[in-house]
């Protein structure tokens, strides 16, 4: 099928090469040409496994092109993919305006019928007023459907994530729609979800919003076994096998981050504002993770008189590990705190140093090439990234290194047990701290 996909986004970029992977046309818009012109040569802006292959072998077979003009890719399109942000307003809601936008240009240009599938991420009822915007403004004769088909992939694995999707969910209005989008989605063999637009659109948040929710509930009850002397570990694991709770997300840390989960909860809480219900689970994963994204920091105040001239060791920058994105990464609330607060700073990521390094520059902070020349002289290291690399320090690195071997792990890369003994002092979430 002749498929145009607008944005080179995550979300975007990674459903267009998909798409062309299972045999459509796809032509992916965007309006940086810089972008799209390194796209072409098949040079991804994004970090993610596998994704530059299976852009450069589509590009390749021909069934793939990236392009700055709209008009030409919407005209000939029979399904138009929307993939552009929606980011977080200052009052929590998510902004349409790229939405719009993309919708603008579609409507002054289409010249046959064709179904429009919003994957963006949009407030319930979002779909329903495109399509009458759409009804609005398109010439009568010419039919224009909306469809919701939220996207579920996860940064570092968007690929996997897509290909083999745990569902594909469609929200549709009409038997035109529905058919269209099974026969896209023929290929993937994969469970499909068909339902109303507004469900499609509510089970987006209501997954991303659940899993933070999964994620923040971990934190605090890590939070509460440090009180009571209880082990983290051990509880998400006995946990976890109880089927109704299963074993994934149960991992306590430093908080959530990234492009979903914190505009997410966020969108949803004002959305239920709006309506005049406010959504008091949604309100608590917010805040519990607000708080717990400066746990360290917090600590590290109570432990020390001063962070003045502390030379502090940071390894991972970004929200998680296997992406390059630093967006709502919690490293950046503490090293603006630390930076304040007078600390000096060593820095180190794998990748996410580039994206780090345009929010946030200091004499004091000076980002390193490996992890060793990270930790030499610190008397403080913190851990925001749960890295491989960092995963295989050993105590004997942190001892040899730094000028007093403090850890502070954010992610539990570690056992306990590990640093028992070994004269380094060891601090991480939801266990008792080894001195
Ligand atoms: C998420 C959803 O997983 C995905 O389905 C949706 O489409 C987009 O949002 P992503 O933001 O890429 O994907 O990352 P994810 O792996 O879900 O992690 C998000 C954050 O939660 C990270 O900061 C991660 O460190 C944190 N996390 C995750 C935990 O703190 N504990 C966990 O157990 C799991």
């Amino acid at each position: 099928m002749n498929i145009a996909v607008a944005g080179t986004g995550y979300v975007g970029l990674v459903t267009g090469v998909c798409l062309a992977e299972c045999g459509h046309q796809v032509t992916c818009i965007d309006i940086d040409e810089n972008k799209i012109a390194r796209l072409n040569l098949g040079v991804s802006p994004i970090y993610e496994q596998g994704l530059e292959e299976l852009l450069m072998k589509n590009l390749k077979r021909g069934n793939l092109n990236f392009t700055t003009n709209y008009q030409k890719a919407y005209q000939s399109a029979e399904v138009i993919f929307i993939g552009v942000g929606t980011p977080e307003k200052e009052d929590g809601s998510a902004s349409l305006d790229f939405l719009y936008s993309v919708c603008n240009q579609i409507a002054s240009c289409i010249v046959k019928d064709c179904l429009v599938v919003i994957k963006s991420t949009v407030p319930i009822g979002t779909n329903d007023k495109i399509e009458r915007y759409f009804k609005e403004t398109v010439e009568e004769c010419i039919r224009v459907e909306v469809a919701s088909n939220p996207e579920f992939l996860a940064q570092g694995s968007a690929v996997n994530d897509t290909l083999h999707a745990s569902r594909i969910v469609i929200g549709v209005e009409s038997e035109w729609a529905e058919s269209k989008l099974r026969s896209i989605y023929e290929g993937f063999h994969l469970p499909m979800v068909v339902t109303s637009r507004r469900n499609a659109e509510m089970i987006k948040y209501a997954s991303n919003d659940f899993l933070a929710l999964k994620i923040s509930y971990m934190n605090e009850i890590a939070n509460f076994c440090e009180i009571i002397e209880a082990n983290i570990d051990d509880v998400a694991f006995g946990m976890s096998l109880d089927p109704r709770i299963g074993p994934r997300f149960l991992n306590a840390g430093i908080g959530y981050g990234g492009s979903c989960f914190p505009k997410d909860t966020k969108a949803l809480y004002s959305l239920g504002n709006e309506y005049g219900y406010e959504l008091k689970t949604i309100k608590a994963a917010i805040e519990i993770n607000e708080r717990q994204k400066l746990k360290i920091y917090r600590e590290l105040k109570m432990r020390f008189d001063t962070l003045q001239g502390m030379k502090i060791a940071v390894l991972g920058l970004t929200f998680k590990p296997g992406t390059d994105d630093i967006r709502e990464a919690p490293s950046l609330i503490n090293i603006k705190r630390l930076l304040e607060d007078g600390a000096i700073l060593t820095a180190y990521d794998p990748v996410g140093i580039h994206n780090f390094e345009r929010l946030i520059t200091s004499k004091n902070l000076n980002y390193k090439k490996n992890l060793n020349d990270t930790l030499k002289g610190a008397q403080v290291a913190i851990i925001f990234t749960e890295w491989s690399e960092i995963k295989e320090l050993t105590p004997h690195d942190f001892k040899g290194y730094m000028e007093t071997p403090i850890v502070y792990d954010g992610r539990n890369c570690f056992k306990n047990e590990a640093f028992k003994g070994t004269g380094v002092e060891y601090h991480s979430i939801g266990r008792m701290s080894i001195k």
